[in-house]
């Protein structure tokens, strides 16, 4: 089987406190590939995720960006890494993040960045990760460039949001954070943001991967795919900009639905009497993001018709660590890759 994806789909791999929930037979196999994972050469398991991560360099991620501008895709870049325990370790992703924005404005690529607060050093020392952030957060507004805040695990969730609201504060709205449709306090920190922001609320909603424990999440599919449909709808309604974060058809549908509902759609401005100012680089007020490698057709389809497309590129050093350890904390990914790999018709890059 074959981790990445899982990758790519964030955390700096520190631990969550959450049990996992899959169950019966589901569990069993995740169980199993998992354990089949640990037991792979290391070639092969690079050989898999070469579809879900653009590679250990910049200069992989840049190539790979280029070739998917074809697609009329744009993206977001993610550097990969390890759980940080030193504030020096904190160093070396700001660093590397400042060549990411350097390479993506002379490349002149259509892209902005994605950080996980967890690897600027938030758990460790709040006011220099804050630090950190904000200069990283600094330099991309002289590009005009946007910054999101990955969402971690529930440990981060009230910090993560508090630091977007605190860089807006000190004038630095380039930036916006993520809310996952399966945490129950979802809804409330739409209302919270909205009313420290208002039209200058900018997240992206997704599902959420961390699995989290029942007292603050939801755990059945559906209950998570309903409270993310409603997540996406409310930010909508109430004029922020959304980044819709997500491969589940059923969730697309919905979005689209909701779109047509509030009058939003391609090639047309936003005409949402409470919607923020057009930035650069952004859709009529939405766009759908995807990761890289995952349910390719779909984004084309959307693509096709107009819909901005955003796709989140992760490449770093550290991929076979950091992809292990994701699959560890969260084997249900291990299915749905595995799946992609043996049955590729059914999910194409
Ligand atoms: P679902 O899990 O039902 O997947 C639908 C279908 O998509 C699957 O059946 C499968 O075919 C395919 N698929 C989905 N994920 C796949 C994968 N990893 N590998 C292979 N196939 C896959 N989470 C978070 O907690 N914090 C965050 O900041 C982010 N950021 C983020 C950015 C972007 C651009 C995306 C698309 C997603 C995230 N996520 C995230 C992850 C998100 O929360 C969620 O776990 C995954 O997107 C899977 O949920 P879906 O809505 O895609 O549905």
């Amino acid at each position: 089987s074959s981790c990445h994806a899982l990758k790519t789909v964030l955390g700096n791999g520190q631990k969550s406190s959450a049990e996992p929930i899959t169950k019966g037979g589901n569990h069993m196999l995740s169980k199993l590939i998992v354990a089949m994972t640990l037991r792979m050469p290391k070639w092969f398991v690079r050989w898999v995720s070469r579809r879900y991560v653009a590679g250990s360099t910049l200069e992989d991620a840049v190539r790979v960006m280029q070739r998917l501008e074809s697609e009329n895709a744009c993206f977001t870049v993610d550097v990969l890494g390890e759980e940080i325990s030193t504030m020096d370790e904190a160093n070396f992703f700001l660093e590397e993040y400042m060549r990411v924005m350097n390479a993506i404005v002379e490349n002149d690529i259509d892209a902005n960045l994605s950080i996980k607060p967890t690897a600027f050093g938030l758990l460790i020392d709040e006011k220099k990760g804050f630090e950190n952030i904000e200069s990283l957060v600094r330099e991309a507004a002289v590009h005009d460039m946007f910054v999101r805040l990955d969402m971690e695990d529930h440990r981060v969730t009230t910090d993560t949001i508090q630091a977007v609201l605190k860089l807006h504060k000190i004038g630095l709205t380039n930036v916006g954070t993520v809310l996952q449709g399966r945490l129950h306090r979802t809804l409330n920190d739409v209302e919270e943001v909205e009313i420290a922001l208002g039209a200058m609320a900018d997240y992206r909603i997704c599902k959420g991967i961390y699995l989290e424990p029942e007292d603050i999440s939801y755990t059945s599919r559906s209950d998570i795919r309903k409270a993310t449909n409603e997540a996406i709808k409310d930010a909508l309604a109430k004029g922020a900009y959304v980044g819709i974060a997500s491969h589940d058809q059923p969730v697309v549908d919905y979005s689209l639905k909701t779109l047509e509902e509030l009058e939003m759609g391609p090639g047309q401005p936003d005409p949402r009497p409470n919607a923020g100012v057009a930035r650069k680089g952004k859709g009529p007020g939405y766009e759908f993001q995807m990761l890289l490698g995952v349910c390719g057709p779909l984004r084309r389809k959307l693509a096709k018709k107009g819909h901005r497309t955003r796709v989140y590129i992760p490449y770093g050093e550290m991929w076979y660590e950091y992809s292990i350890r994701r699959l560890q904390e969260n084997p249900t990914i291990g299915l749905q890759v595995a799946k992609a790999f043996l049955m590729p018709w059914s999910n194409r890059p």
